[in-house]
């Protein structure tokens, strides 16, 4: 009989009632350290004290208003995200998927705008992953996430990962953008190396085409930059961000400049939900955190002690690990074995880690962690891959 919650996830056998900073209580009593941060969601920890005050206090002011009406919350919130980055609007969602199917449309409509509506094709990458929605996945073009969903939305060309002269052969005079997570998280912490990033923003130059970043996973200072493509020092055109941004609460935010927002004009989109008064509190609360530079470089601090035990984990199990990437608090081990294998014995070391594609076992945790939980949390992978070798 079918179980009454939908089973498309392979749940592991745990029950979580309680979070404090970064650990998880199970219903048994047990505590585990939590470096999977509700994949790259937990930001600031779980059950903050700021995020949750600020939480209580627009719960016992105003829950739900349209947005037929001003929101003030949604107001600073935008006005926040504009100073600190290279956009100029934004809409608000509940999730990535939405942000996706918001950059899509944007994209398309840019084009339209401009008389030019035959543009309505977006270059995607290889192991991308933008969601689950009927766009996202024929984005992502991959068979494991559109087998039996067809017939899949038209206007998307998968290009090999990081493949310059692959885009540069894929554009033609139906190309609109190009979309591409600067690190890619599912497909196994690919970061996509910085000169990369520039030559597709010369393209684009170029060929008067859009530039979309997915930073769902790897933005909100994750990196130890506020967004992942700072480290490039080039800009997107339309920025899709979520996860991280409301630290537990769903939000996410589609960032454009003015000039790729041209065709977003009144009824063009919309959203029930969206830029909700709760979760653009949460949000604002977050960003005003992550946006201070000491709070920046302690992420930055951690991330190097955090891969320097990591180097010395891959040299202890030299038949478990293979090395290290990433970029600050988004961290991949590449492994020798199964990832999941990994996670499981990880498990039992009351250690929660992500598995993700190209064999990758994926450490997130929230930014805010403290040295000893970074040292235990190694200490406990160094346990499990003991177990995974069969001499623990
Ligand atoms: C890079 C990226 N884009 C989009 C999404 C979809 O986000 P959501 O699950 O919030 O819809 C994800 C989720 O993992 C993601 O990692």
């Amino acid at each position: 009989m079918i179980s009454s919650v939908l089973p498309t996830y392979n749940r592991a056998p745990l029950s979580f009632v309680q979070g404090q900073g970064s650990w998880l209580i199970e219903a048994d009593g047990r505590r585990f350290l939590d470096f999977g941060a509700g994949i790259a969601v937990n930001t600031l920890g779980h059950a903050n004290p700021e995020l949750a005050q600020v939480l209580k206090d627009q719960a016992d002011t105003l829950w739900h208003v349209s947005n037929l009406y001003q929101i003030p919350a949604q107001q600073k919130l935008a006005d926040k995200l504009v100073v600190e980055t290279f956009a100029d609007t934004c809409f608000f969602t509940n999730s990535g998927t939405e942000t996706a199917e918001l950059a899509i449309k944007m994209a398309r409509k840019y084009f339209s705008a401009k008389g030019q509506a035959e543009r309505i094709e977006i270059i995607t990458f290889e192991g991308c992953f933008h969601g689950r929605s009927t766009g996202a996945i024929a984005a992502s073009g991959s068979e494991k996430m559109t087998a039996g969903f067809g017939p899949l939305m038209p206007g998307f060309v998968t290009v090999p990962f990081a493949d310059h002269n692959a885009v540069k052969a894929a554009i033609n005079d139906k190309t609109a953008a190009v979309m591409i997570e600067p690190i890619q998280g599912e497909g196994g912490i690919r970061p996509v190396p910085d000169q990369c990033l520039k030559g597709l923003r010369d393209l684009c130059d170029e060929h008067g085409i859009l530039l979309i970043f997915d930073e769902v996973q790897c933005g909100v200072a994750r990196t130890g930059k506020l967004f992942a493509h700072e480290w490039s020092g080039i800009t997107p055109d339309i920025m899709m961000v979520a996860k991280g941004l409301g630290g537990g609460f769903p939000l996410g935010a589609l960032l454009a400049t003015e000039d790729a927002a041209r065709g977003m004009v009144a009824g063009t989109h919309g959203s029930t939900y969206g830029g909700n008064p709760l979760g653009c509190a949460v949000g604002l609360k977050v960003m005003e955190i992550v946006s201070e530079s000491a709070f920046m470089d302690e992420v930055n601090r951690k991330a190097a002690l955090l891969s320097q035990k990591l180097e010395g984990l891959i040299a202890a199990h030299p038949d478990v690990f293979e090395s290290v990437r990433g970029q600050g608090l988004m961290a991949g081990l590449k492994c020798k074995v199964a990832p999941i294998d990994v996670v499981n014995a990880a498990y039992a070391q009351e250690l929660l880690t992500v598995p993700a594609a190209d064999n990758v076992l994926r450490l997130l945790p929230p930014l805010n962690i403290c040295d000893e939980d970074i040292a235990e949390a190694v200490a406990r992978l160094d346990a499990a891959a003991q177990q995974v070798s069969g001499d623990g």
